[in-house]
C-alpha cells in the first residue's frame, strides 16, 4: 500500500518515512523543495508543490491508502493566516473526490477532546503556546477542529514536546486529565504510532494524546 506523507521536510517527517519504508509501504511524499528529500532519492516519490496546488496535490495522493499529514506550522512566515489548516482543508477534498479515506493528522494539546479530563498540565501548555506562539496556536486549534468535523476516518494524535531519539515503544496513549502522559515524546515513537495508525482501526474519529512512558 502507499502513504502520501505532508510534512516530511521536517524532523518528524524524516523518521515517518524510515518506519513507513520499514513497514513495507510505499511513499509519495509531498514537499515544497525537493531538495530537502535527496536523502531519499530512489527511495519514495516525491511530488513538489505548495499547499495550495490542488493538482499537485491530487497527484501525491492518487494511488495511496492513506494520507499522513505532520504539517505543522513551523517558523518560516507564512502571508496567509492558517496556513496549514488551507493546505489541509485542500488534502481533505482531493482526499473525499479520490475516495481515499484513512488521515492521520499531528496535533497537540491545543486542540481539546470531549473525553479529556481537566488536566493542569495540558492546559497550562496550551495557554503558554497561545501566548508565545498565538498564529502557529491558532492554525493547530482550528487545523484539528477541521479535521475533527470531516467525514474521513480521521485520526488525530496529540503530542507534547519532541526530541531525536529511538523507538522504545514504550508509549503512553489515552486522553488528557484521565491517562497520565508526559511531556515528551521520541520522534521515532511518534513516527511508529504513525505508521501504525494506517492499519490500526482503535484509534479511527479519535484525538489520543500520546507521550513517552514517564
Ligand atoms: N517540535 C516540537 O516539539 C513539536 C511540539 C508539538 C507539536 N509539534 C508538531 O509536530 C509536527 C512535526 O514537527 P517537527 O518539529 O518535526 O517539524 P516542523 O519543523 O514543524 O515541520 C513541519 C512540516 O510542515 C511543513 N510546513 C509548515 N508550514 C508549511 C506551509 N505553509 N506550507 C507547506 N508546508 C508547510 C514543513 O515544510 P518545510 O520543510 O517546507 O517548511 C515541514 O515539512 C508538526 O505538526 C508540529 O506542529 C512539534
Amino acid at each position: 500500500m502507499k502513504i502520501a506523507l505532508f510534512g516530511g521536510t521536517g524532523p518528524t517527517g524524516r523518521y515517518v518515512i524510515e518506519e513507513a519504508l520499514r513497514q513495507g509501504y510505499a511513499l509519495s511524499v509531498y514537499t515544497r523543495d525537493a531538495g530537502k528529500l535527496s536523502a531519499f532519492e530512489g527511495r519514495v516519490a516525491v511530488v513538489v508543490g505548495d499547499l495550495g496546488n490542488r493538482d499537485a496535490i491530487k497527484a501525491c495522493i492518487a494511488g495511496a491508502g492513506a494520507v499522513i499529514s505532520a504539517l505543522g506550522p513551523n517558523k518560516q512566515r507564512s502571508k496567509e493566516k492558517r496556513p496549514v489548516m488551507h493546505g489541509v482543508r485542500t488534502i481533505m477534498s482531493v482526499m473525499e473526490a479520490l475516495g481515499v479515506h484513512r488521515l492521520i493528522q499531528i496535533s497537540t494539546a491545543s486542540y481539546r477532546d470531549p473525553k479529556d479530563g481537566f488536566d493542569l498540565k495540558s492546559r497550562g501548555l496550551a495557554t503558554m503556546f497561545k501566548l508565545l506562539a498565538h498564529n502557529a496556536y491558532d492554525d493547530i486549534k482550528a487545523t484539528a477542529a477541521l479535521v475533527s468535523r470531516s467525514p474521513l476516518d480521521w485520526t488525530l494524535v496529540r503530542i507534547p514536546f519532541l526530541e531525536d531519539g529511538p523507538a522504545t515503544d514504550r508509549v503512553a496513549v489515552g486522553w488528557y486529565g484521565k491517562t497520565r502522559l508526559g511531556m515528551k515524546l521520541s520522534r521515532a515513537n511518534l513516527a511508529r504510532f504513525l505508521v501504525d495508525q494506517v492499519a490500526a482501526k482503535a484509534f479511527v474519529r479519535a484525538a489520543p494524546g500520546i507521550a513517552d512512558h514517564v
